[in-house]
């Protein structure tokens, strides 16, 4: 397959790139590099500086492509709350341009990073995909709204999408040679072993009053690797002919802010002070997923589950572009 992947220089688009290089097919990257690292993109693939809301760069992007995988998009809740035009504006209505073109030059098949930001706070964990979507900040608001125009293009044309709702992205290419490099860094495992690494003595946690076991947050992380290799397989599914699907990705254990804290400290050797903070706007208290449809329709099974095994492959990372 000829795969154009948006948002192809950022985190975890460089890593699916990458892996689905590796899986035989070609590779176009459209990234603006706003977010993105002109070096985080494979030698391999094609690299085009545009954006996803410029239809000549767009159409230029889909000549010979099969299927798209849309990564492209802003990340962070905290702006979506302060700036929720900008996040509606770049995670819906520019996409929109992009779904027009593949319209018209009769692609029908992608694959969308989601999130678990759509659920809100949930009623009952572990969260499946029929659970209620009350999105609590912009970000998943828009998100949803953009999952809900995969639909409509279903009905109306035949697109057929596989909507993956990531939970939370961890870790890094096992070697330690490309990993999560976001300024400013609001991912809780890079900033603790970005602490670690700049020397600092503690580390401050958002909210110790959420009614969880130790009062903080609870996440399901999940390996970069794994998403990447899912975002393989559900390209493959709707090669293979499957029809639209929406699958949660995470491993389905949780883990409190404190507990990662407390990973990172076995792994670095190094412990930190804790410091609570107020919350943060819009972080719902616990978030842990079933992905028995990701394991059921694409046949997705995680290989790096262990948050142990996380931890170490950023810390190498961190240490990697640290120095
Ligand atoms: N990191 C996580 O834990 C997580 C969790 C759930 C969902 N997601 C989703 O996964 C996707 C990738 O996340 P990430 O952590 O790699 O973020 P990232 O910021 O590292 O990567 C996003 C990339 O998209 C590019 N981009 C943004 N707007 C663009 C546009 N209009 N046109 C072209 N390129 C554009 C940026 O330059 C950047 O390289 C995002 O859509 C995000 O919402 C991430």
């Amino acid at each position: 397959m000829r795969v154009l992947v948006t948002g192809g220089a950022g985190y975890i688009g460089s890593i699916t790139a990458r892996t689905l290089l590796d899986s035989g097919h070609d590779v176009v990257v459209l990234d603006t590099l706003e977010k993105g690292h002109r070096w985080a993109v494979d030698t391999r693939a094609e690299l085009v500086v545009g954006d996803v809301g410029d239809r000549n760069v767009v159409l230029g992007c889909l000549a010979g492509v099969d299927a798209v995988m849309h990564l492209a998009g802003y990340i962070e809740v905290a702006e979506s709350q302060a700036d929720p035009e900008r996040y509606f504006d770049n995670n819906v209505t520019r996409p929109l341009v992009m779904l027009q073109a593949m319209e018209e030059l009769g692609i029908d098949a992608i694959a969308f990073s989601s999130t678990a930001a759509v659920y809100g706070e949930p009623e009952q964990v572990p969260i499946d995909e029929t659970a209620s979507k009350r999105p609590v900040n912009a970000y998943g608001e828009s998100k949803l709204a953009f999952e809900g125009v995969l639909d409509d293009a279903a009905a109306a044309w035949g697109l057929r999408s596989v909507r993956l709702r990531y939970f939370n992205v961890a870790g890094a290419w096992p070697d330690g040679s490309l990993g999560e490099a976001h300024d400013p860094e609001t991912h809780i495992i890079p900033r603790i072993l970005g602490a670690i690494a700049g020397g600092r003595t503690a580390f401050e946690v958002y909210g110790d009053d959420y009614p969880t076991p130790d009062g903080t947050c609870v996440r399901d992380y999940i390996h970069v690797c794994d998403l990447a290799r899912a975002h393989v397989l559900a390209l493959e599914y709707l090669h293979a002919g499957g029809e639209g699907v929406v699958c949660n990705l995470g491993n389905g254990q949780g883990f409190s802010n404190l507990e990662v804290v407390k990973a990172c400290s076995e792994v670095t050797g190094v412990s930190l002070a804790i410091e609570f903070g107020p919350r943060r706007a819009g972080d719902p208290a616990i978030l842990v997923a079933s992905a028995s449809q990701a394991r059921a329709v694409l046949g997705w099974e995680p290989a790096y589950g262990d948050l142990q095994v996380m931890v170490q492959d950023a810390w190498r990372w961190c240490q990697r572009i640290v120095q």
